[in-house]
């Protein structure tokens, strides 16, 4: 690694602007390495040689906090110092557009997108645009991206052997160079969310804790069941992602309790990410929650999400008795 190198990964590790200077200064003994530096560099001595993990977030429905959820999860992973690599496998290209704002259509024209690697033969290792190339509102992203295009689309008519794990195949070359790779999927069931789950070690469903939203949710478990079972038999469900929950909305508490009633034996269900403006604050500029807000409730659940990840411990779990409790402290349930 060049000392350049060096700098990089640190600054996007602790989210700092040092120079080369600066660690000239450290290694003279002219001025002391910041605790915070330390911790950070014997973290990133502890780091095993990479074998990418990669984790999808699915659900056929639109706006249940998928694009969101990928976007997070991926800055607090890589913010622990973890190689990143964020794949936008959604045509509407939200992620990309969020993050490379005009430089979208310059990604498209210079051949680099996941179209040119899924519709063409382009290989994944030429698209991958490296995190300090993307300045999202003028600060670097801590994660590399593999952007999207509307051309995406054209996916679900074409046909060729083997289609469907693609990805899978594409994601092979690269896997060693990072610790993981987290896929944005699109809101449907079609062939684009197949290669995704075919591609994956781990799926996190994101549910809205609205009513209506939960009734699909046995399209995607179905839709799961399936590739693990004909494409995919390491494919694991991690969990139930509840958002934009509102706890003092007894709505919200009934939705949860319900989908832990109904779906508890199937997967975990996670501890819910709170309803919170900042999620529109930080999307409006391109930017994650985790870097932004970083004190917000909503950025914690995040980030002990991908501590847990991380570690390959139990995912935090939804916190039910207390939910419970407050159901029965409260007997009128709002209007339906
Ligand atoms: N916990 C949350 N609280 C408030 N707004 C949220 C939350 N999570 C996501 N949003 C907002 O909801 C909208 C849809 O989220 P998004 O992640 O794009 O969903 P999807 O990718 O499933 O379509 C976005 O405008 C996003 O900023
Ligand atoms: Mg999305």
């Amino acid at each position: 690694m060049s000392q350049a190198d060096l700098m990089t990964r640190l600054n996007q590790v602790i989210g700092r602007k040092y120079d080369k200077p600066k660690l000239s200064r450290w290694e003279n003994g002219k001025e002391p390495v910041p605790t915070e530096v330390q911790a950070a560099l014997a973290r990133m001595l502890e780091a095993k040689p990479a074998n990418a993990q990669v984790l999808v977030l699915a659900n056929q429905k639109g706006g249940v906090g998928k694009t969101t959820s990928a976007m997070n999860i991926a800055g607090s992973l890589a913010r622990l110092g973890l190689r990143v690599l964020m794949i936008d496998l959604d045509p509407q290209a939200t992620v990309t557009t969020g993050l490379l704002a005009s430089a979208a259509v310059d990604a498209y024209r210079r051949g680099r997108t996941m179209a040119h690697v899924i519709l063409g033969d382009t290989a994944l290792g030429d698209i991958i645009i490296k995190q300090g190339e993307i300045l999202a509102d003028g600060r670097a992203v801590p994660f590399d991206l593999a952007a999207s295009h509307i051309e995406l689309s054209e996916t679900d008519g074409k046909r060729e052997p083997g289609f469907d794990v693609a990805v899978r195949e594409a994601l092979e070359p690269v896997r060693g160079a990072y610790d993981w790779i987290v896929i944005d999927a699109p809101p449907n069931l079609g062939m684009l969310t197949w290669m995704a789950l075919a591609a994956a070690e781990l799926v996190i469903i994101p549910v809205r804790t609205e009513p209506f939203d939960t009734m699909g949710v046995g399209l995607i478990l179905g839709t799961i069941n399936k590739v693990q079972r004909r494409l995919n038999p390491s494919l694991r469900l991690a969990g139930i992602l509840p958002t934009q929950f509102d706890r003092r909305k007894s709505v919200d508490r009934e939705v949860l309790a319900h989908l832990s009633g109904s779906l508890g034996a199937v997967a975990p269900l996670l501890s819910p990410v709170p309803n919170s403006a900042v999620f529109g604050h930080a999307a409006r500029n391109g930017r994650l929650v985790v870097d932004v807000s970083s004190t917000s409730a909503a950025a914690g659940v995040y980030r002990e999400l991908a501590v847990a990840l991380s570690k390959g411990t139990a995912l935090p779990r939804a916190d039910l008795q207390s939910l419970v409790q407050q159901l029965q402290e409260e007997p009128t349930h709002g209007p339906h």
